[in-house]
């Protein structure tokens, strides 16, 4: 809808887990490397934790997607509400066990093991990946523990990978999970991003899509995205996306900072200690608050005493380096 007036190939700030679109701070980088070799090593059990949103199943992806997993073939399950024979159905089909296997307990140890073996001896790695683990009951946590055992003499045939926010490593800490804990061979923790690097993230979407970030977002724009999303990728893409429609309505561009928080308001994405005293706004005209209509197109430069930014958040040196990374698109 607004690809032509921003100049833009494709919308930059789409909800799915596009690889072009990957970028990585050296907290991810760290991550997806020992994601990547968790799978190709088949170690027993990975864990990657990370607040919703973080980025946990983009990072997942790009790590099955990439050249040291070309071995590895995911099975990925998602869904933690399952029953314990419901889960040992669906693993029996995601790898095409027999239909006994599906049923039976005892029928699908041994196919599952002789299954395993055979990928193994043609170079492949099978790994299953358990997406939302923290929300999984302990029942289901102690199947998937005893999957991790299946082994040969000197690798294990079932690597595990347990994707799942923060209350998944404080559910490891409780005793009766001991014995998965104790099988943890690599720990990966990813958090949302630091100014700059939200404003890398915005300008490296915006370059993918052709576009150059400086002339769609203002620097406080930038800002305010950051304070108010806290750095979560899915919530930035969120407020992007929508304050450039808004752009659009309004003929605006860059965005500024009016934009940016009426999204944010509208979305309740907006954090008092960030917001400051602004009034909140009167509904007008498709959603659009009248006073932002009347004023036209914010002077950015001007508004530093109005700045709705905590000054801890934003000090002089992060201002440089937030301009330098909207001014040099880094991609990955
Ligand atoms: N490192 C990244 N590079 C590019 N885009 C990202 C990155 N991290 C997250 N995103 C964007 O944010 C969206 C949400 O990320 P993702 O679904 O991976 O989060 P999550 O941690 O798995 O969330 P949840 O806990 O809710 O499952 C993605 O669809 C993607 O658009
Ligand atoms: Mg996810």
């Amino acid at each position: 809808m607004y690809r032509e007036h921003y100049g833009l190939s494709e919308r930059p700030f789409e909800l799915t887990a596009n690889p072009n679109y990957l970028y990585l701070t050296p907290v991810h980088r760290e991550a997806l490397s020992n994601l990547q070799y968790g799978l190709a090593a088949a170690k027993a059990v990975t864990l990657l934790i990370g607040e919703a949103g973080t980025g946990k199943t983009t990072l997942l992806n790009a790590a099955l997607a990439s050249d040291r997993c070309r071995h590895v073939r995911g099975v990925q399950l998602n869904n933690p509400s399952l029953t314990r024979s419901e889960f040992i159905e669906l693993v029996a089909r995601r790898l095409n066990l027999s239909a006994t296997a599906a049923t039976s307990k005892a029928a699908f140890l041994e196919e599952l093991e002789s299954a395993l073996r055979s990928r193994r001896s043609r170079g492949e790695i099978t790994a299953l990946i358990v997406d939302e683990a923290q929300s999984m009951n302990h029942e289901l946590l102690e199947e998937i523990r005893l999957l991790a055992n299946i082994e040969t003499m000197s690798e294990k045939l079932l690597p595990i990978v347990l994707v799942g926010q923060p209350d998944l490593g404080a559910r490891l800490e409780e005793p009766k999970l001991r014995q998965l804990k104790q099988r943890v061979a690599l720990r990966c923790e990813i958090t949302p991003f630091d100014l700059p690097e939200t404003a890398t993230y915005i300008a490296a979407r915006v370059h993918k899509a052709g576009g150059v970030a400086v002339r769609l977002f203002t620097r406080e724009a930038v800002m305010l995205i950051h304070a108010h999303s806290g750095g979560i990728p899915r919530t930035i893409n969120v407020i992007c996306d929508n304050a450039l429609v808004h752009g659009v309505a309004l003929g605006y561009q860059p965005v500024g900072r009016d934009i940016v928080l009426d999204v944010c308001r509208d979305f309740s994405f907006v954090r008092q200690s960030v917001d400051g005293a602004r009034p909140a706004r009167q509904e007008g005209q498709n959603g659009v608050d009248p006073a932002l209509r009347a004023r036209g197109p914010s002077s950015e430069a001007a508004d530093s005493s109005g700045n709705p930014v905590q000054p801890d958040q934003v000090t002089t040196r992060s201002r440089f380096r937030l301009f330098d990374a909207m001014r040099q698109p880094l991609g990955r």
